[in-house]
């Protein structure tokens, strides 16, 4: 069942999404983080909540979503880079207790399962989410199984342009798979808090909440999860 909460813009939903989250910063949590323009807002209010009143991060641990595939996490578009920018390098929380996939290596698949395998040991207590304008969820793109494990994928057409600005608005400098948290790993996660902000998610914000629960839209699977958040600003929302 969704617990939907209207809000009317990104920072009141960034704001709403740390008064969720922060019943989970607490020692022995485990945290999924995502990348993407979402959750900056978000991050922002945890930096500012551990400079201020000290809130720790120690024994806290994360697991993120996704990584592109091919790129060195030096590079500053890897969502290792992303994480430790925006979030990791300005908290206390110890680099052994965060964890990105990692999109390169010789057996990414093998290394897929391992990650599953780790987080099997450290279920995820709270998943946060963004939404793709096709309706996904991490990478999982349009078609992908619903019980997915964390997996390579290819990256649908609009999700490159959509990620272009990222790269320069260059296409040719997106890379072209990821590898993913699956739907079924995802699914596993106790609480899902899901933010939806801007026009452009509308569509999906609509086929998710109100659609069937169809692989057409992957997000459409958390209407079968118990506890899900979903935050949406008045844009996103302006279809349902
Ligand atoms: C990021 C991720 C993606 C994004 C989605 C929305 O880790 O898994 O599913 O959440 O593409 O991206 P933004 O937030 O940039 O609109």
């Amino acid at each position: 069942m969704f617990n939907v909460i209207k809000v009317k813009d990104y920072e009141e939903a960034s704001d709403k999404a740390f008064e969720v989250m922060k019943d989970f910063i607490k020692p022995g949590k485990v945290l999924g983080l995502a990348t993407g323009s979402t959750p900056i807002g978000l991050y922002q209010r945890m930096v500012k909540d551990h400079e201020e009143n000290g809130t720790s991060y120690k024994e806290i641990k994360t697991f993120n979503l996704d990584e592109y595939v091919g790129l060195p996490i030096s590079h500053p578009e890897s969502y290792y880079a992303f994480m430790h920018r925006n979030l990791f390098d300005h908290i206390d929380i110890p680099e052994e207790n965060t964890h990105v996939p990692s999109g390169l290596g010789e057996d990414l698949e093998a290394q897929a399962a391992a990650y599953d395998a780790m987080i099997a040991k450290d279920p995820v207590d709270i998943q946060l989410l963004g939404i793709g304008s096709d309706g996904h969820i991490a990478f999982n793109e349009p078609g992908t199984a619903f019980d997915s494990p964390t997996h390579v994928t290819d990256l649908a057409e609009s999700t490159i342009k959509d990620n272009c600005r990222f790269f320069d608005n260059d296409i040719s400098k997106v890379p072209t798979q990821a590898v993913t948290q699956g739907i079924g790993t995802i699914m596993k996660a106790k609480n899902i808090l899901l933010i939806a902000t801007g026009a452009n998610k509308a569509q999906a914000v609509k086929d998710m909440i109100n659609g069937p629960v169809d692989e057409a839209c992957p997000a459409s699977i958390l209407q079968k999860h118990d506890n899900v958040t979903i935050i949406v600003d008045e844009a996103a929302a302006s279809l349902l």
